[in-house]
């Protein structure tokens, strides 16, 4: 790890405690990694020690995955194969609460480890469990216009989250087993551009962040569903961080310079990419440099900053600038998430007395099951350590620890 980071860190936790700094490693990728795997957390199991089939696994796995690739630690790798073997049958059947016949977007996102074992092993049975979800993909309900509907329960309702679920795994399965169906790359387009035509923030609306409201439902019928285009009323970090992260994702699967039948999804991914970065960054909190639960009421009484949100835009800015993918020919997108990440580093971080690393204000879920309401979100209590938080946190921390 490049010593400016560490001692930029080194600053920062001085400011707070002195104390602090020794019990700090000077990396947090590997300190926020180290941690979750010493709690067992994101291990295909659930608390009780079942087989959990959790899109959660499935962000931690995919910062594993980086992760090894960077320090070629094997400790990371075993992780995540361990991981993958606590939810699929030697014979590839994918078992624990996994059912196709709900047709949730949800579990699909533990797909991408499947493809990922099955590059580096060889092995059928990641195949066949991969083969389960693109099934499953193939007969998901959809809208009239294609969008795939975030579950069975959820009738014609398309959620930011989902596009991060089930358009990672679905683009990682094109590019690795059926790179010329063209149709596959088509839908994918599609599945992006519906969401983000139907969700965003029109420039009529006051205040309007030009940003992505959580979610709509085609059908206009559901409480919460607007008049014009059935979209949900707020914009929620933590969907929109999830659509960000897909977005760069995705980029990174197709790759710099993909064949004909990628490149309308290239050029699209780049589009809104490049429409929301500097969008994401300007809704950021002035002062903290972190935004807030309900990012379009800000500064609203019981709202706060919310960290799971705020490290998705951390890694997928800065992944979107260091792989060009992004313009900051001024450095101002840059500095926006460094001064985002120290926030982090230095509210959310707690040092635990057994050398793990603890993580604070994550919102345990956001719905659109309910109202979907500023009083909704608000409501919902925090978790300590909670993964989706602590995933997003060591993606952060991967790209804050390459800048220079
Ligand atoms: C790999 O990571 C684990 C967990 O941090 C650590 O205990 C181990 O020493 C590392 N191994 C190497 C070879 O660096
Ligand atoms: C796969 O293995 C599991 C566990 O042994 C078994 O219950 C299941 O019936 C098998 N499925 C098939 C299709 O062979
Ligand atoms: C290509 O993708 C389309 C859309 O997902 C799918 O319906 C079709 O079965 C795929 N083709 C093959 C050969 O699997
Ligand atoms: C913008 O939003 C308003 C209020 O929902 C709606 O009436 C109008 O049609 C929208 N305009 C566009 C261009 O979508």
């Amino acid at each position: 790890m490049p010593r400016f980071t560490l001692f930029a860190l080194t600053l920062t936790c001085l400011s707070i405690s002195s104390t602090l700094v020794s019990a700090r490693p000077s990396s947090y990728a590997v300190w926020a990694a180290d941690s979750a795997i010493k709690r067992g957390q994101g291990n295909g199991l659930d608390s009780s020690g079942k087989a959990s089939v959790s899109y959660e696994h499935g962000e931690l796995q995919w910062g594993l995955r980086l992760l090894f690739e960077r320090t070629g630690n094997q400790t990371y790798y075993n992780y995540i194969q361990k991981g993958a073997e606590n939810i699929v049958f030697p014979n590839g059947t994918v078992h624990g609460n996994y059912k196709l016949s709900d047709f949730s977007l949800d579990p699909v996102r533990t797909g991408p480890t499947f493809l990922y074992l099955l590059s580096k092993t060889g092995e059928t049975k990641y195949r066949t469990a991969a083969d389960t979800f693109r099934t499953q993909l193939n007969g998901h309900p959809r809208t009239a216009q294609g969008q795939f509907w975030h579950k069975l329960r959820y009738p014609n309702q398309g959620w930011l989250d989902g596009i991060y679920m089930g358009d990672v795994f679905y683009a990682q399965y094109t590019k690795d087993l059926q790179p010329t169906n063209a149709s596959a790359w088509a839908d994918i387009n599609n599945q992006f551009n519906l969401m983000f035509q139907n969700t965003l923030q029109n420039s009529t609306v006051p205040n309007s962040a030009g940003l992505l409201y959580h979610g709509y439902d085609f059908s206009k019928t559901t409480v919460w569903a607007s008049a014009d285009r059935g979209h949900s009323p707020e914009v929620w970090d933590r969907a929109l961080g999830w659509f960000m992260m897909a977005l760069v994702d995705v980029l990174d699967i197709i790759g710099p310079t993909p064949p004909a039948a990628q490149q309308q999804l290239q050029t699209s991914l780049l589009q809104i990419l490049r429409t929301l970065a500097p969008r994401v960054k300007a809704a950021a909190d002035k002062d903290s440099g972190v935004w807030w639960l309900v990012i379009s009421q800000p500064g609203r009484s019981e709202n706060y900053f919310e960290s799971s949100g705020s490290a998705m835009f951390v890694y997928s800015l800065l992944k979107a600038v260091r792989r060009g993918y992004v313009s900051d020919s001024d450095g101002s997108i840059v500095a926006a998430m460094k001064k985002a990440y120290e926030y982090m580093a230095n509210n959310w971080v707690v040092a635990n007395s057994d050398g793990t690393m603890g993580w604070t204000n994550t919102v345990q879920v956001g719905s659109l099951d309910g109202a979907g309401d500023f009083n909704y979100y608000v409501g919902v209590p925090t978790d300590l350590n909670d993964l989706k938080g602590l995933a997003a946190f060591l993606l952060a921390s991967l790209e804050y620890e390459t800048l220079s």
